[in-house]
């Protein structure tokens, strides 16, 4: 089985999200398996910010590139785009960067009034990338509304190609956000080559949502939880897209399964490891946790905090979007600080969101600290260094910042909610056996009492100690369970596509490898 990802983000090349540490995961995780053809092929878009060491042996390939960019000829009326595509053997897989300057090289990955434009690019780039090395491909991975692009790209333009036609190459779309759908209004589908009536866009439709074509599109669909999964399927967590969902959720594979499902994501041990983390310091494990304390007050002496100061220190960072529920915090911060507790966050994105802990920060520097930048670094200091970390989300599809806090010995404190209802056991419903403290709703007042139980359990020390064992002792690790999930999934697909794909389609697997 040869499988090839596309996104748009993925670590450490490039990453505004958890979405960049699953494609990366995923991908090293497939190639260890051994059960596939090669290394895993992941198409990145070469944005400015992706540097590749300079030892790192790069191979180049000039793909043409159909459609609007760059200028027609008599062949391609639409246009025709020269784009290089680099390719570097490295952390278990192979990356593959789409360089285009004028869609990649700026200064922000997303954001941008012409992304659909520059995301059917990566797609299509893909696809003819593919299609120039006719090397049989058997799943095509897509991630996002982004990489959406892919399949209705490939269903518009290759739908019958040897290669990558329909039936020749399965897809399983992954859905990381399903708040962000990449609509393209009708003004706008030129820029990805498309037309009302043609066979992808209906005849009168105003527009096309990416991500609601990609869920049509692909023969199996998972996000990234089984409870986001279930959540996903009502009008309260759908985002427009529940109907579409319960549809795909409705059809079922081969071997009867729902051909919409979760799977949820996992982290990787080697990378989130206290006992070997350079940036902590001192390094501490399940077995020797002496060194948490050491991290503690490294942490609370670089942001300026009393580290003699014995009362809770709650971390939260994240991507400034209503989604992850800061307004949450700030609501409760006043409670917080009046129980003897000092916040410290971390994050970039809105600045709306931050302007409150600015405020804060400003008033009390020895109690609120905010970082309002993507810092790794310092990610990692405040996971290790933190008494409790919040994760107080609206919504999650999985989350990954409560399993690293696990693992680093720092108990969470979350919504139930997705992912988060999935990896945390709330120690007040099972007092002795949890690893975190969970709450209902998503208020200001829900998190706070969260946080005052925590401050409970935080009073008695060999309760405190049981909490912070379990939950270093949780195996996250997605060579434990989700890597297999993927790989039966993958072939679920590829049974899928096989059983509706074009005549003689099965005939693939018997040519020349
Ligand atoms: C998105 C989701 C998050 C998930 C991540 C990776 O960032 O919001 O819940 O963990 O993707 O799948």
């Amino acid at each position: 089985m040869h499988v090839v990802s596309v996104a748009s983000e993925c670590e450490p090349w490039a990453k505004a999200g958890g979405l960049g540490d699953v494609v990366d995961a995923l991908a090293r995780g497939l190639g260890r398996t051994g059960s596939l053809d090669g290394p895993v092929d992941v198409f990145l878009p070469a944005y400015r910010s992706v540097a590749l060491p300079a030892d790192m042996p790069v191979e180049e390939l000039r793909v043409a590139v159909p459609g609007p960019y760059g200028p027609p000829t008599q062949a391609h009326p639409q246009g025709i785009g020269q784009v290089i595509v680099r390719s570097v053997l490295t952390h278990g897989y192979r990356l593959r960067l789409v360089d285009f300057p004028a869609a990649f090289d700026r200064d922000a990955i997303y954001g941008h009034p012409d992304d659909a434009w520059r995301f059917g690019l990566l797609g299509r780039a893909a696809l003819e990338t593919l299609r120039a090395e006719a090397r049989p491909v058997d799943l095509l991975h897509v991630h996002d509304w982004h990489a959406s692009t892919t399949l209705v790209l490939r269903d518009r333009f290759y739908a019958a190609d040897p290669i990558v036609g329909r039936g020749r190459l399965a897809s399983i779309l992954t859905i990381h956000n399903l708040a962000y759908h990449g609509w393209v209004a009708g003004p706008d589908l030129a820029t990805l080559g498309l037309v009302p009536g043609d066979s992808v866009v209906a005849r009168g439709a105003v527009g096309i949502d990416l991500l609601r074509a990609g869920i049509e599109r692909a023969d199996l669909v998972n996000t990234v939880s089984p409870t986001f999964a279930a959540q996903a399927l009502t009008s309260e967590f759908g985002f427009g897209l529940d109907q579409t969902l319960r549809g795909k959720a409705a059809q079922r594979d081969l071997a009867g399964r729902p051909r919409f499902f979760g799977i949820l994501n996992g982290i990787d041990p080697a990378v989130w490891d206290p006992a070997t983390d350079p940036d902590l310091a001192a390094p501490y494990s399940l077995l020797d946790r002496a060194a948490k304390i050491t991290c503690r007050a490294d942490l609370l002496e670089r942001i300026g905090f009393d580290p003699g100061d014995d009362g809770p220190v709650l971390g939260m960072i994240g991507r400034l979007d209503p989604q992850k529920g800061f307004d949450l915090l700030a609501g409760a911060a006043p409670d917080l600080l009046a129980a003897g507790a000092r916040l410290v966050v971390q994050g970039s994105g809105d600045p709306a969101l931050a302007a409150p802990f600015r405020a804060l920060a400003r008033r009390r520097p020895d109690r609120v600290v905010l970082n309002e930048r993507f810092d790794r670094a310092m990610a990692r200091r405040i996971y290790a260094g933190c008494d409790l970390f919040l994760m107080p989300s609206r919504f999650e599809p999985c989350g990954q910042g409560q399993m690293i806090a696990l693992r680093y010995g720092t108990p969470p404190v979350v919504h139930r909610t997705g992912g988060l209802a999935d990896t945390v056991v709330d120690e007040y419903l099972h007092p002795g056996a949890g690893t975190g403290f969970v709450f209902e709703h998503p208020t200001a007042d829900g998190l706070a009492w969260a946080c005052e139980r925590a401050f409970e359990t935080r009073a008695d020390a060999a309760a405190w100690a049981g909490l912070v064992e379990r939950g270093m002792a949780v195996d996250n690790d997605w060579a434990s369970g989700p890597t297999a999930a993927y790989l039966d999934a993958d072939r679920r697909a590829i049974a899928v596509a096989e059983a509706s794909g074009a005549p003689g389609s099965s005939s693939r697997r018997l040519g020349p490898r």
